[in-house]
């Protein structure tokens, strides 16, 4: 047995190494002399590998950083979900490392469903995805990662309770990472490919992101919460508004704030496509947090760095740091919002939403309530729903919609019930389902009767809206809210009602109305530690575990290489779709049932695209081959594969948002997809799929989009000189129009560093880092 001891599963490991940052940002400072640097920036460059190079190469200088340098990055950490750890493992083990170069955890959280409640969803779910968590288990043990099991809770809840500090980076395979900026962390999410690179001590790239102010003026009072925030801000900015941003929150209402109602915020910014979020360390809201999770040395060391002289200290911005520009919210104007369905940035204030609700034809009814998720289930939220459903009890109601809680980890469920807070819920029929994802990522089995393709609607305070996210039915629409009205909502179950002016008849001829929510930041008697079994494992590499993938499993697949890019250009490829409209990484590669095959890249990419609306006929997941015969997009895809013919996705705006979920790129390059050419990307895709070695290029006139169809012929021209020449050049397409035979030059734009350059060469960032011998 050879072990090799990793990080010690203790405060002191889990401490971000604040001498080296404090050095580094030292060091950031001899080379931008005179220059105030925000609060993500600083965070950011005291993590760069090689600052001088980073910072002056490119940019004039360092004049010119935001949008133009290249960060090549050292993060402290990186956390995994299940779904998406199986992927992130499999590449990490083509490396042939014995341990991971920095702390990483895993954490069972996606695949487990929600149906009749936690006492029997989780030992069913266990049971049901036994191969896939052994395999995570064992590769766990064997590189040293802590293993937190399914039960003990979702990411970004366990993140922020055990390893979120403030001056931390970290990365996360998974989009609401950005979570962790509620403690004062740059947590980014990504795929699985740029994870590895910092599990193997590779830098990780990032253009230098742009930062946008969201200055907080004012108080949150009575039904206004934290959530209400972001949802506000995401109706402003819209699902691309943050795309190429850091959102950095500043300003005197930064004050009035909780840590976790910062997190949910922060959670949030991955709706408007934000690089990640972050709030300043904040004392009345941060040393609290860390004290009742045990960290109270991280607290002091925090405190005694944002006390420090200006050049030093890391954790707050510098004064006249310069933001690109600023948004302004006053908390203490800020109303209630309802947003959705199907898009989050469709934002609706409370007191309009009956009106657009009616203009709309939305349903007048809803059928579920679900509170709690990764977004919501705090200490303050589960209190101050519980507020309500207590008044709501001793008034002689039951919810009219059903109504659901999911815990978002195993310290937050345990705590509420010692507090007597899911009695209140249950004792109102509340269900409470297993510390886990679920219902929020289309592990919710319904026992409800609505049918699918059925229209109706849902309430929840989760973060994403998505057709088909939370049941795999495209019509149900999700309608977000904050936990608060989603209770006080459940009790009228109707969609129009609004808890602030409306009441709800009792039998006995009164009418009633809730008052204002209240609940607890922290918990009195501090967090209870909940089941022992929920625990992670220690982080402690043995290199005698061995991991087994069986060669017949239908679940797991080692994985193969891709191969390179020819000597030349991409010539003779066909268009398989011209998707319509929006494509969410749901759309290229949906989640629900399709989630137990994460580590088995043929039997998921049979899901590929199932989502999307081709623009030539108008119809999901319908196209056609050249001799005019239909098929379902994977279908055609795989029936290309077979026939060695590679091809292209042409699309509109944001392909691509929505999630980290890598395989949305690995699956198109698995069955032969070779570039996307779409008017625009969401930044984490455009990385995934350049990292998996497919071409993203985007139209340089985008009324282009509408002279390409399915089964057109397209070559690249210029492609491979601009690859082979480190990002430099012009590329344009040649396309031949199927039928007329046609042809036509549609000049494109790429964003492709010198390194991206290299992983499309090699065929997958994989293979070069294989090729350096890594
Ligand atoms: Fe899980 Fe939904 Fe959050 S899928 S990680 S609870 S966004």
């Amino acid at each position: 047995n050879d072990s090799i001891p990793a990080v010690a599963s203790t405060v002191e490991a889990r401490t971000p190494p604040y001498t080296l940052l404090l050095k580094r940002l030292h060091e950031v400072r001899r080379l931008l002399p005179n220059r105030p640097l925000t609060l993500a920036e600083k965070i950011l460059f005291s993590h760069l590998d090689n600052p001088e190079e980073s910072l002056l190469e490119g940019t004039n200088n360092g004049a010119d950083i935001r949008a133009r340098a290249t960060l090549k990055l050292k993060p402290d950490r990186v956390a995994m979900q299940d779904a998406s750890a199986q992927m992130a493992l499999l590449q990490f083990m083509s490396c042939g490392l014995p341990t991971t170069a920095v702390p990483a955890s895993i954490h069972c959280d996606h695949m487990i469903v929600g149906e009749k409640g936690a006492d029997t969803d989780l030992p069913n779910s266990i049971t049901g995805n036994k191969e896939v968590y052994d395999f995570l288990e064992s590769a766990a043990k064997k590189y040293g990662i802590e293993f937190w099991p399914p039960g003990a809770g979702i990411i970004h809840q366990a993140v922020l309770e055990n390893y979120a500090a403030p001056g931390l980076m970290m990365l996360g395979t998974d989009s609401h990472t950005p979570n962790a900026g509620g403690l004062g962390c740059i947590a980014i999410g990504v795929g699985g490919a740029d994870a590895v690179d910092a599990l193997v001590d590779a830098p990780w790239e990032l253009k230098a992101p742009r930062v946008r102010g969201v200055r907080l003026e004012g108080k949150l009072s009575g039904w206004a919460s934290p959530k209400d925030v972001i949802m506000s801000l995401a109706g402003r900015l819209t699902v691309r508004g943050g795309t190429g941003y850091i959102i950095e929150y500043t300003g005197p209402g930064v004050e009035s704030l909780s840590c976790t109602g910062m997190a949910t915020i922060c959670n949030m910014g991955a709706e408007i496509g934000a690089t990640t979020s972050i709030f300043p360390f904040t004392p009345s809201a941060h040393i609290p947090y860390l004290r009742s999770t045990h960290r109270g040395s991280i607290a002091e060391q925090a405190a005694a760095i944002a006390a420090s002289p200006g050049a030093y200290n890391l954790l707050v911005a510098d004064s006249g740091a310069e933001y690109d520009d600023e948004v302004v919210i006053n908390l203490s104007e800020l109303e209630p919002h309802i947003n959705g369905p199907f898009t989050p940035d469709l934002s609706t204030p409370l007191s309009h939403f009956k009106k657009v609700a009616k203009a709309n034809a939305w349903p007048e009814t809803f059928g579920a309530g679900l509170i709690g998720s990764c977004t919501n289930s705090s200490y303050a939220d589960m209190t101050r729903c519980e507020s309500l459903v207590r008044q709501a009890s001793e008034a002689g109601l039951k919810p009219k919609a059903d109504f659901f809680i999911t815990p978002g980890s195993e310290q937050i469920r345990a705590t509420v019930d010692r507090d007597g807070t899911m009695k209140t819920f249950e004792d109102a029929g509340g269900m409470i389902l297993a510390n886990a994802c679920g219902p929020c990522i289309g592990q919710w089995s319904r026992t409800d009767g609505v049918e699918k393709g059925e229209d109706n609607a849902i309430f929840t305070s989760y973060n994403r809206n998505f057709p088909g996210r939370n049941d795999g039915n495209r019509k149900t629409m999700n309608f977000l809210a904050s936990p608060e009205l989603v209770t006080a909502m459940s009790y009228s179950g109707r969609t129009d009602f609004n808890p602030l002016t409306d009441s709800i008849p009792l039998p006995n001829g009164q009418e009633f109305r809730f008052d204002p929510p209240h609940g607890t930041d922290l918990p009195g008697k501090g967090f209870a530690a909940g089941n022992p079994e929920f625990q992670p494992t220690p982080p402690v590499a043995d290199s005698s575990v061995e991991i087994a993938v069986d060669p017949q499993s239908d679940r797991l697949a080692l994985l193969e290489p891709f191969e390179p890019f020819p000597q030349g250009e991409l010539t003779g490829m066909k268009v398989l779709v011209r998707v319509k409209g929006q494509c969410t990484t749901d759309t290229i590669s949906a989640a629900g049932p399709w989630l137990k095959y994460k580590g088995h890249l043929p039997n998921i990419s049979e899901n590929t695209l199932i989502g999307a609306v081709s623009a030539d006929t108008n119809a999901v997941n319908s196209v056609a081959d050249v001799d005019g015969s239909t098929y379902t997009i994977p279908e055609l895809a795989s029936k290309w594969k077979a026939d060695g013919q590679p091809w292209v996705v042409i699309a509109e705006h944001n392909y691509g948002e929505g999630s980290a979920r890598e395989h949305a790129a690995l699956q198109p390059r698995y069955l032969g997809g070779r570039v996307i050419v779409a008017k625009s990307f969401a930044r984490i895709h455009e990385t995934n799929l350049k990292k998996q070695g497919v071409v993203p290029l985007t139209f340089a006139n985008e009324a282009d989009y509408d002279k390409l169809a399915g089964c057109d012929e397209v070559s690249t021209e210029g492609l491979y000189d601009v690859l082979s020449n480190g990002g430099n050049g012009t590329v344009s397409l040649l396309v031949k129009k199927h039928g007329t035979g046609e042809s036509f030059n549609v000049p494109v734009k790429y964003n492709l560093s010198k390194d991206q350059c290299g992983f499309i060469l090699a065929g997958s960032a994989l293979n070069l880092l294989s090729q350096r011998g890594r």
